[in-house]
């Protein structure tokens, strides 16, 4: 089976595809690196001891996504390739609404001309926007805060019109939660550009030394110490799930979170990162962060009862595995 994989250099499609490699899948990877670099293809092949092919492509380009389904008889799609920092989507909405729709717009169009079965696609629990928890996949969306969450709210509604007027091409949306950790070789993992936005890659800049300290956003929320509670996800779990949602697509649209089920909070993070690597992480109360929600975590009961899938590694071993990338890949 031929998969092909946009953005799979990324965090979540580099760990996807030593998933996929691992369970014997050909994956051809079509990515631009506008946020990631092409040693992780490298990596991959290297923790695998797979060989794939390669592609720097913008999948927005609608030519060159045409030529790779021209040349591979391709089995199924996993979309990742977007962008995805919120506060930049609120700078340049028009960037993300081009980059995140058209190539989500230009890859289905090619799977219904190719005859392309299978289409999954990344998208977030921000789709929910603020809503009582545990968010379940059977809830309305209530529209998000930012113009990044509508893309991907406006790509669930893209392919679910497609797959409706096109039934051949099955789609699964994947709604994640909060993504940390990376592989336990050390070789792949989360490498932001610049000062990081998100709780895990800060944190463990902060222990290496190159931020000073960690700016709590809150301490006011009705939650179990004040802080924002998330659903952090182990980067190899969620990678798993796609191999399960890729497998058990037959026919229709389906919508999975794909998260724990338990909320952890900003300071129970940190407690736990001290605990687990032996390292202080020093840090100060700040005031919110605009368009943060209280508390987000995931009803899992239908991933685990359509895919057979479940998360399986706990906040540790997230804590643990995002140290080890970090000590082993953070000069570069
Ligand atoms: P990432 O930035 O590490 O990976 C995205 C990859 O896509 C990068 O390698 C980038 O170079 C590539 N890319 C972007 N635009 C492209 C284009 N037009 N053509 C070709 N390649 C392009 O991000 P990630 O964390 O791995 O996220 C993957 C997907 O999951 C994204 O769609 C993201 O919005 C979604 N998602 C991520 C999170 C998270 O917290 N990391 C949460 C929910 C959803
Ligand atoms: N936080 C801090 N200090 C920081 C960074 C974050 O206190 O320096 C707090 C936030 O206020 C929040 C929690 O840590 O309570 C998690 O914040 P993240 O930025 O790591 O994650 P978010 O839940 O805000 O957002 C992430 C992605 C979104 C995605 C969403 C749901 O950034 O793109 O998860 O999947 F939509």
């Amino acid at each position: 089976m031929n998969i092909l994989i946009t953005g799979g250099a990324g965090y979540i499609g580099s760990h996807t595809c030593v998933a996929l490699l691992e369970r014997g899948y050909d994956v051809i990877v079509a990515d631009n690196f506008v946020n990631s670099d092409p040693v992780v293809l490298q990596r991959i092949r290297e923790i695998t001891g797979r060989d794939f092919h390669s592609y720097e492509i913008d999948v927005t380009d609608a030519e060159a996504v045409e030529r790779l389904f021209q040349a591979y008889k391709i089995d199924g799609v996993i979309h990742f390739a977007g962008l995805k920092a919120v506060g930049e989507s609120v700078q340049k909405p028009l960037e993300y609404y081009r980059n995140n729709l058209l190539s989500t717009i230009v890859l289905a169009d090619n799977c219904i001309r190719y005859g392309v079965g299978k289409f999954v696609f990344s998208s977030s629990a921000t789709v929910y926007g603020d809503q009582e928890v545990p968010l379940a996949e059977s809830m309305p969306l209530r529209g998000t805060t930012n113009p990044y969450g509508e893309t991907k709210a406006m790509s669930e509604r893209i392919l679910t019109d497609t797959a409706r007027a096109h039934p051949k091409l099955a789609v699964s949306l994947l709604r994640y939660f909060n993504p940390v950790g990376a592989h336990e070789s050390g070789l792949i993992g989360e490498s932001p550009r610049g000062i990081p936005n998100n709780l895990m890659p800060y944190i463990t800049q902060v222990a290496k030394g190159k931020l000073a300290k960690l700016y709590v956003y809150g301490d006011d929320y009705p939650t179990v110490d004040g802080t924002g509670v998330r659903d952090y996800i182990h980067v190899v779990d969620l990678a798993e799930g796609h191999v399960a949602a890729l497998e058990r697509l037959e026919e229709g649209v389906h919508v999975y979170n794909l998260g724990t089920g338990q909320g952890t909070s900003v300071l129970q993070l940190v407690k736990t990162f001290e605990q687990v690597n032996g390292i202080k992480i020093p840090y100060e109360i700040v005031g919110r962060r605009p368009g943060d929600v209280a508390e987000s975590y995931a009803d899992v009961s239908k991933a685990w009862r359509e895919l057979g899938w479940s998360a399986k590694r706990g906040i540790d071993e997230m804590c643990r595995d995002a140290w080890r990338y970090e000590v082993n890949h953070s000069d570069e």
